[in-house]
């Protein structure tokens, strides 16, 4: 065996009068892939290829730098002035188009997509977020147990490579290489967040990728910290008035030891972290049917059923449109500043004025039922949103009278045009004023 490949190896060694039936002609080798592409216009069909190309690579990453953010100003925090180094910067005007990743990206070159995971991005406000980020150009991944986020929010990314969905609940730890997290997984209405302990389990092993993987922590907390508020509006700095151990205790309280976590891991460990105090937010996707003040009426309305109300309706909230509560939390994230930040509408409403509001939206002759209130139903709730105003540049948008119909075409179809939803029959419900 081994005296045959030796064998063989001698027979190919080139010899210089080994006999050749073609003289060797090394210009043939040039000319002829150049006669090959002149050939039935192939050096047009590469040529309209490169332009294509290039048109496209020169477009796409513009386009998404489009959006309208103002960039941050530098001016300090005085709360939370934090030592670590920030991975973002704004220079000058334009927003993400203008951000430098830290010097990841070389100067001249356009702005790479991170990687971002969003806890719960296939609920309400998840969904919506997501739907910016890949608008963005990001790649996003979503985990979700589906406890109150559906597939149907997220579907229209499936077969998007920048798209990625993980079922998984957050109490259990999860190992991604990411540069951000929004965390915003938790059921956040007062018919599921009674019976699942999210808050708290799932905030530390985020926190804890956060930290394993150097990423930026965004966590979604609640005007709900604030209670049953004894200063109004509720400032940042106020500390709340809190049962804690009512029913909705473990929401509130949930998201104030989440807050603290939070810090802790930023203080403690150099996590870069970030937190939006969310007031009642509104509009499509959200869950039919989950006792929050706004879709209830909605869905009330729709079905020709009397508008609950609970209590004597005078208690108050703001009401906020999902996209502008999307575009504060891309703000804070892409921000300098730690938080916490109230994000909400400052307009005030009474739960009468809410339901008035719907009747006109959707049907006048809507009648309205009063019914006892439930325990610990904070009396008042609207934001003091001066801090998120001035650091971030951020302020809501879109009114209660412009969003409501937007939120209602979203209801009616999947009410009546997809009766896989709600089976037809409405589900009982704790109401509350969230
Ligand atoms: N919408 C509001 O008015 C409002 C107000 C204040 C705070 N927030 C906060 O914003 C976040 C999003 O709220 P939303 O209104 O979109 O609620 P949502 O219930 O529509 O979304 C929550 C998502 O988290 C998922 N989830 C729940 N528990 C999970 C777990 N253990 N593991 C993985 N996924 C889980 C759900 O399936 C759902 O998709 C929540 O953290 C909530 O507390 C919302």
């Amino acid at each position: 065996m081994g005296s045959e490949l030796i064998y063989r190896g001698h027979e190919t060694q080139p010899t210089p009068d080994t006999y050749s039936p073609k003289p060797h002609k090394p210009w043939v080798s040039v000319i002829r892939p150049i006669r090959y592409m002149l050939r039935e216009q192939r050096l047009v069909f590469v040529l309209v290829g490169i332009a294509i190309a290039t048109l496209v690579f020169s477009l796409l990453p513009s386009s998404s730098n489009n959006h309208d953010y103002t960039p941050i100003s530098d001016s300090h925090f005085p709360t939370e002035s934090t030592q670590l180094t920030h991975r973002f910067f704004y220079q000058g005007h334009g927003g993400y188009g203008s951000m430098n990743l830290g010097g990841k990206v070389p100067l001249g070159l356009k702005r790479k997509g991170l990687r971002i995971v969003v806890t719960g991005g296939a609920g309400f406000v998840g969904s919506h977020l997501v739907d910016r980020l890949i608008a963005r150009g990001d790649s996003v991944i979503v985990v979700d147990n589906f406890f109150t986020g559906r597939k149907e929010n997220v579907m229209h990314h499936f077969g998007n490579p920048r798209f990625e969905l993980i079922r998984h609940d957050v109490v259990e730890p999860l190992l991604l290489e990411v540069d951000q997290i929004y965390h915003l997984a938790c059921p956040a209405s007062p018919v599921h967040y009674k019976f699942n302990p999210t808050n708290v389990v799932g905030t530390l092993n985020m926190l804890g990728l956060a930290k394993r993987v150097g990423a930026r922590f965004l966590l979604t907390s609640t005007s709900e910290v604030y209670g049953d508020p004894l200063q109004h509006p509720q400032v940042e700095t106020y500390w709340g008035n809190v049962n804690p151990i009512g029913v909705r205790s473990c929401y509130d309280e949930g998201k104030r030891t989440a807050e603290t976590l939070t810090m802790d891991y930023h203080r403690g460990a150099g996590v870069e972290v970030r937190i939006a105090r969310i007031f009642n937010t509104y509009g499509p996707r959200m869950c039919i049917d989950d006792g929050r003040v706004v879709s209830n009426f909605v869905a009330q309305a729709l079905r020709k059923e009397p508008l609950t109300v609970y209590g004597d309706g005078k208690q108050t909230r703001s009401f906020q449109y999902v996209s502008d509560l999307v575009e504060g939390l891309m703000r804070l994230m892409e921000g300098e500043h730690v938080g916490p930040f109230n994000l909400g509408n400052p307009g005030e409403f009474t739960m009468l004025e809410l339901a008035q509001v719907v009747q006109e939206t959707i049907d006048p002759n809507a009648k309205i039922e009063f019914k006892p209130n439930t325990e610990d139903d904070p009396h008042k709730r609207k934001p003091d949103i001066t801090r998120a105003k001035d650091l971030l540049g951020w302020e809501p948008k879109v009114s209660l009278r412009k969003g409501l119909p937007l939120m209602v075409t979203d209801f009616r179809q999947r009410i009546f045009g997809d009766h896989k939803e709600d089976g037809g029959a409405t589900a009982s419900t704790t109401m509350s004023s969230n």
